[in-house]
């Protein structure tokens, strides 16, 4: 059975095939790979951009599309393996994810994280329980563990604006936001950078750092590509030089499920803000963010509107690059 829940699940040919068939799909290549074939698509949490894009990739591609929203039409549900039923959630993930199984040919599945408990948080218990129960390959649309569907559509991004991507500086730096944000983006973007050979500089304030695994898995990344992994507190620092500059807004892995503490501690730190000041100090660096963002918290008016801010392409990459995500699930099975 293959699963795509994280980049990091994918091998160097798998990897470079589904970039290259976004690169085909981008250029107008058509394909009919999922005629006759539906792929559920199930959201836990809001979308914009996966949901559309999702829904137009499978239909594209001659398949029927099923996105339902759990919880509003759908059966709230339970995932705890031994839980006694008896509150608001009617449908444990064994029988949900096993009856979608026999209706669809796929199923894509968001599920954010509690924020409450890092250990089971990191388990990604909803996303493992279906691709447990489901019996059909299951795609990540963001989770705790990753966001594979957009750092493929970020590396398409990164290749077509910069050519071979191998020694280029990437800053990915933290954000202020009002809220305890997922740390789905910023992994998928230390991943998929470290991958791609680059030079990533991931810049986030004292306690904000990613959790052990995706640090190890990243530098593991750095060192088989002939990139480099270097983390800094210093909010201008990696400005320096850079070719790109992606930002982003996470929880404090120091005050995982304490939100009152986090918040005193986060409010020392809106001058994270990304500027066309702090811009000036790169090599032209395009703007990168994967969208929705919070203007003037996160990023400026000016950086966000102006001739480096790459955010649309990102956002158009995604249909491309999930359409060749489908594409490797389902011609392999
Ligand atoms: N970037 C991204 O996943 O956007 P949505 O949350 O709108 O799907």
């Amino acid at each position: 059975m293959k699963h795509l829940l994280s980049t990091q699940d994918l091998g160097d040919t798998e990897f470079e095939g589904i970039l290259e068939l976004a690169a085909r799909f981008k250029r107008g290549e058509s394909s009919s790979a999922l005629l006759g074939k539906a792929v559920g698509l199930l959201f836990f949490n809001p979308s914009l951009r996966t949901r559309v894009s999702m829904d137009l990739a499978v239909s594209q591609l001659g398949g029927t599309p099923v996105t339902l929203d759990v919880g509003a039409g759908v059966w709230d549900m339970e995932y705890r393996d031994g839980a006694v039923m008896d509150g608001d959630k009617a449908e444990h993930v064994r029988e949900g994810a096993a009856v979608l199984g026999r209706y669809v040919q796929a199923l894509g599945v968001r599920s954010f994280p509690k924020m409450k408990n890092l250990e089971e948080d990191l388990a990604d218990p909803v996303i493992a329980g279906f691709a447990r129960h489901a019996g059909i390959p299951v795609l990540n649309l963001e989770s705790m563990r990753d966001h594979p569907c957009q750092a493929l559509a970020d590396a398409l991004t990164l290749r077509e604006k910069l050519g071979p991507t191998r020694g280029r500086k990437l800053l990915l730096t933290w954000a202020y936001h009002p809220k305890p944000l997922p740390m789905a983006v910023p992994t998928a973007v230390v991943h998929v950078a470290t991958r791609l050979g680059m030079d990533v500089t991931l810049a986030h304030p004292e306690g904000f750092g990613l959790p052990v695994a995706v640090m190890a898995a990243a530098s593991a990344n750095a060192k088989r590509s002939g990139g480099s992994l270097h983390v800094t507190s210093d909010a201008t620092e990696g400005f320096r030089g850079a070719d790109v500059v992606y930002a982003k807004s996470w929880g404090g892995i120091e005050w995982y499920g304490d939100w009152e503490n986090e918040k005193r501690a986060r409010a020392d730190h809106r001058d994270w803000l990304v500027t066309e000041e702090k811009m000036a100090r790169g090599a032209g660096a395009r703007f990168m963010h994967c969208l929705p963002v919070r203007r003037n918290v996160v990023v400026a008016d000016s950086v966000l509107d102006g001739p480096r801010s790459i955010v649309l392409d990102q956002a158009e990459n995604r249909l491309h690059a999930q359409k060749a995500i489908l594409e490797f699930l389902l011609a392999t099975r």
